[in-house]
């Protein structure tokens, strides 16, 4: 198994974890518009998501004798709040893409451990997608 191909990855999905975390609690900070109280809440929610899949990242990119990134893109904040919902519905799109890419780069490199955890990433931005298509009435 090679530790460097499978940490590469690792830190590229901590990066994307990092901004869509950021980027969760500014928009929680800043949206306005219908049943902002709501969705608020739902942005939060996904925020500890994305924080829990960084540590997760984090600890395992460790375990494997890598260093973890910790920074995160610089998050997109849009001013309305029907454009801050459809900028993380493509990210959380964007994100489905990667793990499915990233799942089989991990796969070939022979380590089912970081498959695991990937895969169980992979359900939860899956169901990010819909919760965030759901507002939009998609
Ligand atoms: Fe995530
Ligand atoms: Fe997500």
């Amino acid at each position: 198994m090679d530790n460097k191909k499978v940490i590469e990855v690792l830190n590229k999905a901590l990066t994307e974890e990092l901004t869509a975390l950021v980027q969760y609690m500014q928009h929680h900070y800043l949206y306005k518009g219908s049943n902002a109280e709501s969705v608020k809440v739902l942005l939060k929610k996904l925020s500890f998501t994305e924080m829990d899949h960084a540590y997760k990242l984090g600890d395992r990119i460790a375990a494997l004798g890598g260093m973890p990134t910790t920074r995160p893109n610089p998050p997109e904040v849009p001013k309305k709040g029907v454009d801050m919902i459809k900028v993380n519905l493509k990210a959380e799109q964007d994100a489905v893409v990667s793990y499915r890419e990233w799942i089989k780069i991990v796969d070939a490199e022979g380590d089912p451990t970081s498959r695991n955890i990937l895969e169980g990433f992979l359900a939860d931005e899956e169901e990010h997608v819909a919760e965030l298509a759901a507002l939009l009435g998609d």
